[in-house]
Parts: structure tokens; sequence; C-alpha cells
């Protein structure tokens, strides 16, 4: 079977879309499986080469690109034809072909139901959720929408979008204020990785958070910021007819909030944003993180069902891993957000209740054919 490995793509989450992909690459069966790695450039064009499955090589991209095929995405019959591109017509070149494709892709313009509806359009059986899942797991504030709906505990919030923001700043502020008291925090509506998040503790921290949110997304969310809290996260494998839980981790965080770095630079000591000389260390999986949670029996078995739920309302399919507030002040459990392809794809946390990562991966996969 030729699965298509996809990856990187338009998104802030690029590069470490680059490390869980080619990590992942490792450790499909090699005796069934033929990986055929597809790197997204930051501008979506797709490439592929003897190169593109080469961690190194995505320390000088723009080479690595110069050495590749740039291809486009065609049906030819039931398959699906790599065709390189630029191609004349009449005479295209058929590079190669892919039976299922596998979107490793982390963030917005990727993972957020784009690659899977372009998929979807040309009929390639793809593994994970499908375009709803994906686009509502995106958006923080229609997901708690639809939780909320299924009676699954959300953290209240309200949503600003940029334009209302612009026209009357202080109406917002007000708003906010009249809702929540500091500290709040501010979320852009649409990012993973905790990239634009910032947390206020009066007026004037308050409209910089809002700034720079919204230097990210044009729509932000605001939420009362829980501070004692225990941050809990669980992954559920499966489909909404069957859904398993795999062990809790509880990551652990230097600053108040668990941030870019703390996710993915933490084995690094540097403090810049992600380039690949970073890359390669920084993986969800050198996170710093209790594994499993510091957390009693009942409440392990809480997020484990709330996880497993939370999954089925949104309709997910494949892996997920779903991040979880307890405020430590009552005790009570909060679905924070979903990762409907997370980093690593969360195969530690299956590793932690005795699945090695190869087994994760093919379950994946026939998942998809099911
Ligand atoms: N969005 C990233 C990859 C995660 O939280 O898993
Ligand atoms: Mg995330």
């Amino acid at each position: 079977i030729k699965i298509g490995l996809f990856f990187g793509g338009n998104s802030t989450e690029h590069e470490v879309s680059i490390v869980s992909a080619l990590q992942a690459m490792e450790f499909f069966d090699k005796s069934k499986y033929e990986i055929i790695p597809i790197y997204i450039s930051k501008d979506n064009k797709f490439y592929v080469s003897e190169f593109t499955g080469i961690v190194n090589e995505y320390k000088n991209i723009p080479q690595l690109i110069s050495k590749s095929n740039q291809v486009l995405l065609a049906k030819n019959k039931s398959r699906v034809d790599l065709v390189k591109y630029p191609y004349k017509m009449f005479s295209k070149n058929i590079y190669d072909s892919i039976d299922v494709a596998f979107p490793v892709v982390h963030g917005t313009n990727v993972e957020d139901g784009t690659l899977q509806g372009l998929l979807n359009m040309l009929g390639i059986p793809f593994v994970g959720c499908d375009v709803m899942s994906s686009a509502v797991g995106m958006d923080k504030y229609v997901m708690k929408c639809v939780l909320k709906d299924n009676n699954i505990p959300v953290l209240d919030s309200i949503t600003v979008n940029k334009f209302n923001y612009i026209s009357d700043q202080d109406d917002v502020i007000v708003t906010i204020k009249k809702k929540f008291d500091y500290p709040i925090i501010i979320k852009p509506i649409n990012l993973g990785s905790s990239i634009g998040i910032k947390i206020a503790k009066d007026d004037e921290s308050l409209k910089e958070a809002l700034s720079h949110a919204f230097t990210f997304s044009y729509k932000i969310i605001v939420e009362k910021a829980v501070t004692k809290l225990k941050e809990v996260n669980c992954s559920v494998l499966g489909d909404i007819e069957n859904a398993s839980a795999s062990e809790c981790e509880q990551p652990i965080n230097s600053d108040e909030i668990l941030s870019y770095k703390d996710k993915y630079l933490s084995s690094s000591s540097s403090k810049k944003t992600p380039s690949s000389n970073t890359m390669a260390k920084g993986t969800m999986e050198s996170l710093s993180r209790k594994l499993p949670a510091d957390i009693d029996d009942i409440t392990r078995e809480t997020i484990r069902n709330m996880a497993v739920d939370t999954f089925k309302t949104l309709g997910c399919n494949g892996v997920a891993r779903i991040d979880f507030i307890i405020d430590e002040e009552d005790n009570k459990i909060y679905v924070n957000e979903i990762n409907t392809i997370p980093g690593s794809l969360s195969f530690y946390l299956w590793k932690a209740v005795g699945m090695d990562y190869e087994t994760l991966l093919e379950k994946m996969i026939q998942l998809a054919f099911k």
C-alpha cells in the first residue's frame, strides 16, 4: 500500500509538522507500506523527492525544494497520481501514485479541514478526521458551542472579531470586563501550539494581549484565566462507533501558560522561534511531562470518558488529543481544546498503555479504510 505522508503547509506550526511527520515515517511497517513523503511548502506547493523524507534536509528548505519535484494531485481512475509539475498538456508524466493519504499537518490552513477537503474532492481515502470535525476542532469558539450543546463542560468565553475591536476598542474592553475579572486569558481562535496566547492582569496588558492575538487571527477568544490549575491531556483512538482513551499526561509548564517554547523547544536552551536547528530536538515527545498525570483514579477515569465523549461528539476519526484544565479551586474539569492531529500523533500516550507506534499507525490506516 502506498501512503502519501503529507506535512508542512501554510501554518504557524509548519516546523512542528515536519518533526511529527518525519518521526512517524520511521515507524511504519515497511513490509506493508511504501511511504511517499509529500512536503507542502509555506506557499502551499507540494514537493516530492528522495530528500523530502530526510529531516536534515529541512535545515535548508530552498535547497530542498530546488532538488525536489513539484507535484500536483490528480485523479486517475481510482488511484491518485502525483503528476510532475509544471507538466505539458497531453504528456503528463506520472511520478508516482498513492492509495491513501496520511496528513500529519498541524494548524490553520491544513489541519482545519483544508487539506482534508482537497483530498475529499479528489476521492483520496485519508487517515484521520473529516472536513467537519477538523474544522470544528480548530475553531475554539465553534468547538465550545458544540461541546456545550452536548453537555461537555467548557470554560465560559467571549469571542471578539477584529473588525469590532478596531471599530470600538473601548466597547470591547468594557464587554470583556463586565463578564470577567482579571486575570483574563486571550487566545487566537484557530491556532495550535499556544501561539499568540497571553494572560492579561490589567487594562493595559489586556489591550496588549488583544492586539497581539489579532496579529495571528481575525477572531479571538477571551476566558477567565484559571489561576490554580492542572493541565491534563488524553488521546483518543477510533471513530464515532468505537473509540478508546490513552493514558493521561500532565505537561509541565515553566511559564504561566504552556508556551510554544515549553511544547517544542524544551530540550533546547535557546529562546528563538522554531527553526530547523531546534526542530530535530523539539518534538512533543521531548516535552517535559508527568506521564501518567498526577491525578487520582476517579479524575483519570472522568477525563478519559470525557475525552472519548468529546472525540465522538465532534465526529473524529483516527487519533486526537484532548487537552483538559482542572480548576483546582473547585476540582472542576473542563475540555480546553482538541488537537485533531496531535503533535507526534500522541504516540507516547499510547506507548504508556502498551501500544507501540507501529501498531498505532496501523490502526489509524485501518480506520481510514473502514
Ligand atoms: N497543535 C500541536 C501540534 C499539539 O498541541 O499537539
Ligand atoms: Mg493545540
